[in-house]
């Protein structure tokens, strides 16, 4: 099901980056990020923003209409696409405009994509995605009501132009439960950092940290089937038991994991749109205090009647 063409490529890399150290499982930093501020908050975002618009314009210059054409695309694809990049550089100058001289400036990138604009197509969907669950997730620490009001507003437009994605040129839905799911900020963080090879060293730091990714394998695994996992057990965790938290919604499942080499989960068979995957020792939490590592990012597509397909694009 179309799931990780570019998320197992995104942890590949990741193992890659040594510029951002991931969090040690256990570790008690930034833990429910007590003393996190609306400029930390900001610049998180802006983050995130800086990735996306770095991604959407360097796409557009690298693939042509001829290209998205080429691709069997809809003819208004590439145009719906130069105005998401757009918005992306107007969420940059807004959130500038509101940090001053605190704003992070845009890192170098590391985008699996090499030329193919399938991979362009799968990337910008899962960053939607990202996008808005981080969104989502950061809405409960923001204290200004006016910058809550601008995130909520950038959320809305980035939750519209997931579901463009996902529906209109995918051609699977436009949403995946009656609620988006919320990502914390390191697992949000965790799915970015991977993408990122270097930031300018004068950036003020955000309390935030990456967790270990994990890939998994088949590519092509559907709810109901087994899926192998790998990431690296932390000292300490050998004898623990371990489970697979599917972040779906507000309602999320922890399966077990068995046969630790290599470590197997079997997908619940209900599952259904954008799902994120966390290895977490706790089946009664899903925050910082018991991630192990992840998330992992797990796209199931579904038809008006439900049923599972396979994307077009
Ligand atoms: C999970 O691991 C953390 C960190 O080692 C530990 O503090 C916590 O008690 C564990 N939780 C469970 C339910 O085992
Ligand atoms: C948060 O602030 C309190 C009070 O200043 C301090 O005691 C605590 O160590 C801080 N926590 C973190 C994680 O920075
Ligand atoms: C566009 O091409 C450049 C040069 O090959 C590459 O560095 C960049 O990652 C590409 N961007 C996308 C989104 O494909
Ligand atoms: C582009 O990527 C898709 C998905 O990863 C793959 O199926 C396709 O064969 C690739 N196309 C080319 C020309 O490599
Ligand atoms: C940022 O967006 C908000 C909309 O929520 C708007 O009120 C504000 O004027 C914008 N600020 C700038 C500097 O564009
Ligand atoms: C970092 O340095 C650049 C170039 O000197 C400067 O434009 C930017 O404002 C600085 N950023 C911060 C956060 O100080
Ligand atoms: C998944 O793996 C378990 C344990 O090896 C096995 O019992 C089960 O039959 C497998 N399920 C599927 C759908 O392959
Ligand atoms: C965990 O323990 C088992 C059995 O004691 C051992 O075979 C395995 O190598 C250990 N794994 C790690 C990562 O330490
Ligand atoms: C949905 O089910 C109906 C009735 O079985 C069928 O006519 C229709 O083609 C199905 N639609 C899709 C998108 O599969």
């Amino acid at each position: 099901m179309q799931f990780k063409v570019a998320l197992a490529s995104l942890a590949i890399l990741a193992t890659q980056v040594s510029a951002i150290p991931y969090r040690r499982w256990g570790a008690d930093a930034y833990v429910d990020h007590p003393n996190i501020t609306d400029t930390d908050i900001l610049n998180f975002a802006l983050t995130l923003e800086n990735l996306e618009n770095a991604f959407y314009w360097s796409g557009l210059q690298n693939f042509t209409q001829a290209d998205f054409d080429a691709a069997g695309l809809a003819a208004p694809a590439r145009g719906f696409y130069e105005q998401v990049a757009l918005h992306e550089k107007f969420h940059i100058d807004n959130l500038t405009t509101i940090l001053g001289d605190k704003a992070v400036q845009p890192c170098t990138y590391n985008f699996p994509v090499n030329g193919n604009i399938s991979n362009f197509i799968s990337l910008s969907d899962m960053f939607e995605v990202i996008g808005t669950s981080a969104y989502n997730g950061a809405a409960k620490f923001i204290k200004d009501p006016n910058v809550l009001q601008t995130a909520a507003s950038i959320l809305a437009t980035e939750a519209r132009q997931s579901a463009w994605i996902n529906n209109a040129v995918r051609g699977g839905n436009p949403w995946s439960t009656a609620y988006e799911t919320a990502l914390d900020l390191d697992q949000a963080f965790s799915l970015a950092a991977g993408l990122i090879v270097e930031c300018p060293s004068n950036n003020t730091a955000i309390p935030v940290q990456a967790f270990p990714p994990v890939t998994a394998s088949p590519a092509d695994a559907a709810p109901g089937s087994n899926l192998t996992l790998e990431f690296t057990l932390p000292s300490g965790a050998n004898n623990t038991q371990l489970f697979a938290t599917f972040l779906t919604g507000i309602s999320p499942i922890s399966v077990p994991l068995y046969d630790e080499s290599p470590f197997t989960v079997t997908i619940p068979p209900t599952l259904e749109g954008f799902v994120f995957l966390v290895v977490t020792n706790s089946t009664q939490k899903t925050d910082d205090t018991v991630t192990v590592a992840g998330p992992l990012f797990l796209n199931f597509p579904f038809n008006s009647n439900n049923s599972l397909v396979t994307l077009a694009h």
